[in-house]
């Protein structure tokens, strides 16, 4: 493995390529391995403008500046790295630093050091961009810390109200404006980023797979041909707290009850709608003693299938169950739904002309969600995906072997050389 995570969290200096020689994928992964390294959960855990996930845009300044790059940090938070002059119908790759709660070391930052190795392979071999280039870096892809996935791609285009987004808190309590204000940045100009949108001509991302689909095929490398809608809804369950021992059982108000209704509804929903998922993945009762009937428990609902309609009456099913659960133990329940976003099918044209670029690489779909997804509805996107051997994602299994990441690597450059004379 090219990426163990080890010990420690401050950010490294540039890796050496210096814009002279090619760096590998897995030589940057190595030099960013320490940092973000969760001790508790294994794992990394970098959540947008966190120490860790600040460290890591620092390094990937020092890296872009290494190679000749220019690094603007747009409105919302996300970096662009120019190769050459900003300007409109530019090629765009790239993705995200920030990992879920102990997450692997793949998901996001093998986007963003194939694109730099793309860069140095490209230049060594004399490439000139004809077009404007830049890496982007997107801001807290995965919502780790303030609940909404892809953040910083969806305050770009505009499909999240920016009022909303300065106002959502970590858990400690952190806002976003907050956490933005003390990274150096300006909160109040977030928002949907004409500018920096309109200069999208073509935006590629690449992805370490999450699923079996190119092990199975025995390809190490695929493009993206959809991925499913999916959204998260927060149910909050309020009983009565009162003391374990002392409060006979029926005369409990347990939040914790009708939360774990909520588990095994999700489950019982999903199974029955075949292709869909449904996800408690985070539970919080509060106060959270051993010997305390919790007052509060705070669940997090992550619900995807293939389209809308599906989607909407699964957690339609759940929150019923929920409802019952919690009115059967004396409970309220309050339902918010946080992040929604539909079904995406990624532009065919450019799939099929990237896959027969590739030797006819597979077209894979993914429930998982992307940066790629958010911009696909605005500008002409697609993705590859890396051959990931064990299938596992958002875990400290996650992995790609060194020689499938070089290939990543060789495939992005063939692409962007692709794109940089055609019409996208
Ligand atoms: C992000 O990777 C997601 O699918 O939630
Ligand atoms: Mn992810
Ligand atoms: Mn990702």
């Amino acid at each position: 493995m090219g990426a163990q995570p080890r010990p420690g969290a401050s950010a490294p200096g540039p890796s050496g390529a210096s814009g002279t020689s090619a760096a590998s994928a897995t030589g940057l992964l190595a030099a960013i391995a320490d940092v973000g390294v969760d001790r508790v959960r294994g794992g990394y855990s970098r959540h947008g403008f966190d120490r860790a996930e600040l460290a890591l845009r620092e390094w990937f300044v020092a890296e872009s500046r290494a190679r000749g790059l220019d690094v603007e940090v747009d409105r919302n938070g996300n970096l662009w790295a120019w190769w050459g002059k900003p300007g409109p119908n530019a090629l765009i790759t790239g993705s995200h630093l920030d990992s879920v709660p102990g997450g692997g070391a793949f998901d996001g930052p093998l986007g963003v050091v194939s694109a730099l190795a793309a860069v140095d392979l490209l230049r060594a071999r004399g490439f000139v961009p004809s077009r404007p280039f830049a890496v982007v870096v997107f801001a807290e892809e995965e919502g780790g810390r303030f609940g909404v996935p892809c953040l910083g791609s969806r305050l770009l285009a505009g499909t999240i109200d920016a009022d909303t987004a300065r106002r959502l808190r970590d858990p400690e309590g952190t806002t976003l404006a907050d956490a933005m204000r003390k990274a150096g940045l300006a909160p109040e100009r977030l928002g949907r980023d004409e500018e920096s949108l309109s200069r999208i001509g073509c935006f590629v991302e690449l992805h370490v797979e999450q699923g079996r689909g190119l092990i199975d095929l025995g390809r190490p490398v695929g493009v993206a041909s959809s991925i499913l809608a999916h959204g998260r809804w927060r149910f909050q369950f309020t009983g009565e707290g009162n003391h374990a021992g002392a409060t006979p059982i029926t005369d409990r108000h347990d939040p914790m009850l009708p939360a774990s209704q909520l588990v095994l509804a999700a489950r019982r929903a999903a199974a029955a709608a075949v292709g869909s998922r449904a996800t408690i993945g985070r539970i919080v009762p509060v106060p959270g003693g051993t010997n305390v009937i919790a007052s509060t428990v705070d669940c997090w609902l992550d619900a995807r299938a293939s389209d809308d309609a599906t989607t909407r009456s699964l957690v339609t099913e759940i929150e019923a169950a929920a409802r019952d659960a919690a009115a059967a133990e004396g409970c309220r329940l309050e339902v918010t739904e946080e992040s929604y976003g539909d079904t995406v099918i990624f532009d065919p044209a450019l799939r099929d002309e990237l896959a027969g670029l590739l030797d006819d690489a597979p077209a894979l779909p993914t429930g998982a969600g992307h940066d790629a997804g958010v911009l696909a509805s605005q500008v002409p996107t697609a993705m590859l995906f890396v051959r990931n051997p064990t299938g596992v994602s958002h875990a400290p299994a996650e992995h790609a072997e060194p020689d499938d990441c070089e290939a990543g690597v060789a495939a992005l450059a063939k692409v962007l050389e692709h794109l940089a004379g055609s019409e996208r």
